[in-house]
């Protein structure tokens, strides 16, 4: 019998979603002879059964380059608390995940593979305890998810803000200024590490390492004294001073996480003071989740969504797939919802120190 597959993007777009749509419904229909149908809005559109969209061979031409989701994406539906408003007005939290089950019955879908971050895979994994048939693939821009080395989004989000050091440095040196780029990564110094050091910043701030800007003032002054009279600082939006707290521009409430962001604008204004220099504060914001995906974010989106409808075929439910070295492998759901962190202590943020990059 023909199986019937479906495909969700949870969480926030990531570039090479569209990537792992295509591979998973090429592999799917080529491989298998499988039907695939996308759920538009990620668990939202899961929960209220909004009309799938079929995806065969034919709708899955010029996807690879194409950033977003073709799906839609929803970073708020969680089916085990999902706020809704009463007729009075008034919001309540409700857990709606058998519903979330029988809607994938109507569905007719024999598995769902789902495309997300930590908190998409948490949902996948609790519905799988509840009897759900389904697989992950691992997306976040800000590479936090544990037990894979790399997610896809995020090369292309390093990309992004790399060249915008590149771009920040040209004008830095005409103005001698103090450039500080802030950049995305929630609670994991990721992008800021990797784009830092590619886009040679004299200090990264990461929330790993919280930081002291008396460090950032001092090397910033032996830049001057040494005849360099602009710099780069890159800050992590999760970023935060030594006996202070990462900043957030719109509060957490009922149960979801706030936004993070103005840790930048803080940097810069103490480093005005302090320096007595020229600063400007860039804030490079959703720019890193928008346009095309890198080639090596396409690849890999692609590996990940073949590798997925393998996983299916092994019924390997409540798995994701996950690159470890070279190596495409699975890991058990539970394992992968734990935030990687950048190890403070380890050879990347060594080598950076090597190079006399401070981490304030
Ligand atoms: O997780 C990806 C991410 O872009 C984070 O880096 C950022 O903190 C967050 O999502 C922004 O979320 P939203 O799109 O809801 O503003």
């Amino acid at each position: 019998m023909t199986k019937r597959i479906g495909i969700l993007t949870g969480g926030g777009d990531a570039p090479g979603l569209n990537a792992v749509i295509r591979a998973v419904v090429l592999t799917a229909t080529r491989q298998y002879g499988w039907e695939v149908v996308g759920i538009v809005q990620g668990f939202d559109g899961l929960y209220a059964g909004l009309p799938t969209i079929p995806l065969y061979e034919e709708n899955m031409r010029d996807l690879l380059a194409r950033g977003g989701t073709i799906l839609g994406a929803a970073n708020r539906g969680n089916p085990f608390a999902l706020r809704l408003t009463n007729p009075d007005g008034t919001e309540s939290i409700a857990d709606v995940s058998l519903d979330a089950l029988e809607r994938i019955r109507d569905y007719g879908l024999d598995a769902l593979i789902v495309a997300g971050g930590d908190g998409t895979m948490a949902i996948a994994r609790r519905l799988v305890g509840l009897g759900a048939r389904i697989v992950g693939v691992p997306k976040t821009i800000d590479n936090d998810l544990g037990d894979t080395d790399v997610t896809f989004g995020f090369d292309t989000a390093v990309n992004t803000a790399t060249e915008a050091l590149d771009k920040l440095q040209t004008t830095a040196e005409s103005h001698h200024r103090v450039m500080v780029l802030e950049v995305m990564g929630r609670h994991a110094g990721w992008i800021a590490l990797v784009a830092g050091v590619s886009g040679g910043a004299d200090a990264i701030l990461i929330p790993e390492i919280p930081f002291d800007l008396d460090v950032v003032c001092q090397k910033i002054r032996s830049l001057q004294a040494s005849g360099r009279h602009y710099s780069l600082i890159v800050v992590a939006e999760g970023a935060a001073p030594l006996n202070g707290e990462a900043v957030y521009y719109l509060k957490g409430e009922g149960g979801r996480e706030g936004r993070l962001g103005g840790m930048g604008h803080q940097v810069g204004s103490i480093l005005a003071d302090c320096m007595g220099a020229e600063v400007r504060v860039t804030v490079l914001g959703h720019v890193q989740r928008g346009g095309q995906p890198t080639p090596r974010d396409r690849w890999l989106a692609t590996r990940f969504g073949s590798a997925a409808v393998h996983l299916v075929a092994q019924e390997r439910w409540g798995y994701m797939v996950a690159l470890q070295g070279t190596q495409m492998v699975t890991v058990p759901l539970e394992q992968a919802v734990h935030t990687k962190m950048v190890d403070p202590l380890g050879d990347m943020v060594q080598m950076a120190r090597d190079l006399g990059i401070v981490f304030g």
